[in-house]
């Protein structure tokens, strides 16, 4: 099955560096940041565990809560921690699924045989508080992820969620966003107090409302 945009994620039980979890439970009213690394003790990986932790601060304050899997056994992932820790110059703070036997990677397509039948590729799902899947992204084992990007995305989905806003070409935190298209033009000036600026019917922008 293809996980698609605004598919409810799959559940899932599993065991995690951090024990048992059921996936909702886990994620409970948060956002989620879901991805998977092709293998342990790998060193493109390594670097992305470790900035994924250091990005803490930047995920907590966005309410999102961040798990990774990799189908290496539960000892693996332990010993591989105590290396990303130290050669990242961090600590490893979130949940690692262990999935030996790839039935969640399976589950959320994250196995591409024509790429390789054993690893997983470098999948990104993220997902909204109510459980819908708003991001997904796919790159392969050789490059390692942008969680800057992950961050830009998330803002972005959030100001869409709680501001009617979208966010145009390379919009960067602070730049002005687009009203989306559902708004009668009428209804701007009350919904947008900062301000807006109609370039054509189907363009408005307005500063970013959470500024
Ligand atoms: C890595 O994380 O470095 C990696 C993993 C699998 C294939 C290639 C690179």
């Amino acid at each position: 099955m293809e996980l698609k945009l605004g598919d409810i994620a799959p559940n899932f039980k599993a065991q995690t560096t951090l024990g048992e979890i059921d996936f909702h439970e886990y994620l409970g009213n948060s956002w989620g940041v879901f991805y998977s690394h092709p293998a342990d003790y790998t060193p493109v990986c390594t670097t992305e565990l470790g900035r994924t932790a250091q990005l803490k601060a930047e995920f907590d304050k966005r309410n999102v809560k961040v798990i990774a899997i990799s189908v290496d056994p539960i000892e693996s992932h332990h010993g591989w921690i105590k290396d990303i820790n130290e050669t990242q110059n961090t600590e490893v703070n979130f949940p690692i699924i262990a999935d030996p036997s790839k039935e969640i990677a399976n589950l959320y397509g994250m196995i591409h045989p024509n790429a390789s039948d054993t690893l997983t590729v470098r999948s990104v799902f993220v997902i909204a508080p109510d459980k819908k899947i708003k991001l997904t992204l796919t790159y392969p084992a050789s490059t390692g992820r942008n969680f800057y990007e992950i961050l830009r995305v998330i803002d972005s989905l959030q100001l869409t969620a709680n501001h009617s806003v979208a966010t145009p070409v390379d919009w960067k935190d602070g730049d002005d966003c687009i009203i989306v298209n559902s708004i009668p033009t009428e209804d701007v000036p009350a919904r947008f107090p900062k301000g807006h600026r109609i370039v054509k019917p189907y363009l408005r922008y307005t500063p970013q409302p959470n500024k």
